[in-house]
């Protein structure tokens, strides 16, 4: 339980653009080769704004996972699937909400802001005010413990790991709790449950974090304990209750700011993207017809490569030497506009090809991506029926 196992989502928003890729993806194919990492649509996070367009749905899924595909998301190191195909999200969703206090959804930043960003939508609806919660849902039924995020959702992250720690303090205690952690710990055998002892002092007389790690590995690695005594003995060792669920934390990298076409935020809203698998012809354009600092208005003006989007451009895919061609040759007007550009053109070129590449077998034969998608759904079905059972178990519907 305590192997690193990360999980994120991403809205169905149709084909990624350059902002995804150097945002989020380049980050997540980093990823996969150091955890066991889950990936999935988050087709449900969807509707909760966009329930009145549910007939773009289909194809902005199919689209944005060959994208993943095409961008380096390697299916056989990672369990890519969809939200909706994996019903137990929203059978947890419905439990938690029993004990999610809804002053705690009222208070996470976005509520309010995007309420007011989407003004034209009405978002005064329960799915809108409970789409945290859906996500602690997707995180916590894989008790996945890194969840890497942008800024703007770590608050939905805190807040998750606060529903784990009031779920665990709620339903993680059982009648004659401590008796039966005892019992487990006689089940880990002498020499185990002599240094399950030991590191449990530690931790709670120290707070020695290091012998708290050491204790988690070590119930672990314990084979063929019975169900529900590796929770026990997971939440004994820092006093309380069974710890049924998992507090995830946010997985913040620096993220690398992809500038749009037009030096504000890369994004579909503003209009100035450049998609991954956009053909070489559209992307030259678009590139050569980018706005450049308007003080050069001739070639024999000098320009500021400051108040330049280009310029933000070289800062993503150029090195310092080309770096200080831009600086020197447009602060003396050395070069133009067009020729500042072309390297610009053959980096976003040169790295989008590949992807364009790999996206064509996805694209000749859908049934590719279909199939990848059918094994994600199957393993991540099984992982988060495994959680759903002790929740509904701690819950007091065990029976069947
Ligand atoms: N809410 C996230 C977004 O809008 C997407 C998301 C849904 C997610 N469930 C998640 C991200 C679980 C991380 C983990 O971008
Ligand atoms: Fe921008 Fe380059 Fe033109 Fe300077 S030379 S204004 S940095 S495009």
């Amino acid at each position: 339980m305590f192997v690193d196992r990360v999980l994120s989502g991403m809205r169905p928003t149709g084909a990624l653009h350059l902002g995804h890729y150097h945002g989020v993806l380049k980050n997540w194919i980093r990823l996969q080769h150091e955890y066991e990492c889950l990936f999935f649509v988050a087709d449900w996070h969807a509707l909760t704004t966009h329930y009145d367009t549910p007939d773009v749905i289909e194809q902005h899924v199919w689209d944005m996972v060959i994208d993943w595909l095409a961008a380096g998301v390697d299916p056989a190191q990672t369990t890519l699937f969809i939200q909706s195909r994996v019903p137990e999200h929203a059978e947890l969703h419905l439990l938690l909400s029993m004990v999610t206090p809804l002053g705690w959804l009222e208070r996470i930043p976005t509520y309010k802001d995007q309420q007011e960003k989407l003004a034209e939508k009405d978002l005064a609806t329960y799915g809108f005010l409970g789409y945290p919660l859906l996500q602690s849902a997707d995180i916590l039924i894989y008790r996945a413990n890194q969840v890497p995020v942008g800024d703007d959702q770590v608050p939905h992250v805190e807040f998750t790991r606060e529903i784990a720690r009031r779920f665990n303090h709620v339903f993680g205690r059982e009648e004659g709790f401590e008796q039966k952690a005892e019992a487990a710990i006689k089940k880990l055998g002498a020499k185990r449950a002599r240094v399950y002892r030991q590191l449990r002092t530690k931790f709670l007389e120290k707070g020695d974090g290091d012998a708290l790690a050491a204790a988690r590995v070590l119930v672990e690695e314990a084979q063929n304990l019975p169900m529900g005594d590796r929770e026990r003995l997971f939440g004994y060792i820092e006093g309380g209750g069974k710890m049924v669920l998992v507090e995830p934390q946010a997985l913040l990298t620096e993220a690398s700011r992809m500038p749009g076409l037009d030096g504000q935020k890369m994004s579909k809203s503003y209009d100035n993207t450049i998609g991954l698998r956009e053909d070489a012809e559209t992307i030259s354009k678009k590139i050569r017809t980018m706005p450049t600092d308007p003080a050069r208005v001739k070639r024999s003006d000098p320009g500021n490569p400051e108040k330049c989007p280009v310029w933000e451009f070289h800062q993503v895919y150029s090195d310092e030497l080309r770096r200080q061609w831009v600086q020197q040759g447009c602060r003396s007007a050395g070069i133009g506009c067009l020729e500042c550009k072309q390297p610009v053109i053959d980096s976003v070129l040169a790295e989008l090809k590949p992807m364009r590449e790999r996206a064509r077998p996805y694209l000749q034969d859908p049934t590719l991506v279909r199939s990848i998608i059918a094994d994600g759904c199957e393993k991540a079905r099984k992982l988060a029926q495994e959680t759903l059972r002790e929740v509904k178990e701690a819950m007091g519907l065990g029976y069947n």
